[in-house]
């Protein structure tokens, strides 16, 4: 079997369980990929979602490589037609709703990362190019401490580190993809505003004093597109979402 850019093996289906609005029913799943945002990326179909086992070059926000080790985790990304906005926020919101569904104390962590027990569990990365996106999501599943790099042992965790037992990959997969579908429907029917309220709201950082890019100060709010306003000592900061490729 050969694999990677372009070379990857011929998918199987996973045909979803519920009946999809915005997404398509059927989820390519592939053994080893070099990156789903690539696929997704590359083959553009609006509400397609590739699946991989295992990626060779997962990519994380800021050029950095994300950590896909095989059968471990969800590594998936959506093929998606239309503006960006909203998107990164829609796909972190998705994976909260469900961890906390599912039992965990999941928090959202500004700008958009899932973390529970103060450890990194999911990670999110949009790619949009000519008017298609790549909704990548990156959930760290059967993982024990020793399947992460050392390096990255103090700082990411799975839903196995925290409550002992495996999971149903698949199943927790069709979690998301549902409640990530009905977003997707909202956000298409032009609700982005609701949506990031609701962003907010679980971020739960209105009130609070946070240190971030050289700035302290209390947050007033949380903007539609993301951006943080402080009362700083020196008056009101706007700290704008970092970039996010
Ligand atoms: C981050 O840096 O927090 C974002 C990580 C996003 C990882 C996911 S895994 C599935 C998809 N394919 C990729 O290459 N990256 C995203």
């Amino acid at each position: 079997m050969s694999e990677g850019k372009g070379r990857e093996a011929f998918p199987s289906v996973l045909r979803l369980s519920f009946s999809p609005v915005v997404l398509l029913p059927e989820v390519l799943r592939y053994g080893v990929v070099d990156s789903t945002n690539r696929l997704a990326r590359e083959i553009r179909e609006d509400g397609r979602v590739f699946w991989a086992e295992m990626q060779t070059a997962g990519r994380g926000r800021r050029g950095t490589r994300w950590e896909s080790a095989p059968s471990l985790g969800l590594w998936f990304s959506v093929s998606l037609f239309g503006p960006a906005e909203g998107l990164m926020q829609i796909g972190a919101l998705s994976v909260y709703r469900v961890l906390c569904a599912e039992g965990f104390a999941a928090r959202m962590k500004w700008p958009n990362d899932v973390y529970v027990e103060g450890k990194k569990i999911c990670g999110v990365l949009v790619e949009h190019r000519r008017g298609w996106n790549a909704l990548g999501i990156g959930v760290n599943v059967n993982h024990t401490v020793e399947d992460f790099p050392p390096e990255l042992r103090e700082h990411a965790t799975s839903l196995r580190r925290i409550s002992g037992r495996a999971w149903d990959r698949t199943r927790l997969l069709e979690g998301i993809l549902q409640d990530l579908d009905l977003r997707l429907k909202e956000w298409r029917e032009g609700a982005l505003s609701t949506l990031m309220d609701e962003w907010v709201a679980a971020l739960g950082l209105v009130g609070k004093t946070v240190r971030i890019g050289g700035a302290e100060g209390v947050v007033v709010s949380v903007e539609g597109d993301g951006t943080l306003v402080l009362r700083t000592e020196r008056g009101t900061q706007r700290i704008p979402m970092p970039f996010l490729e």
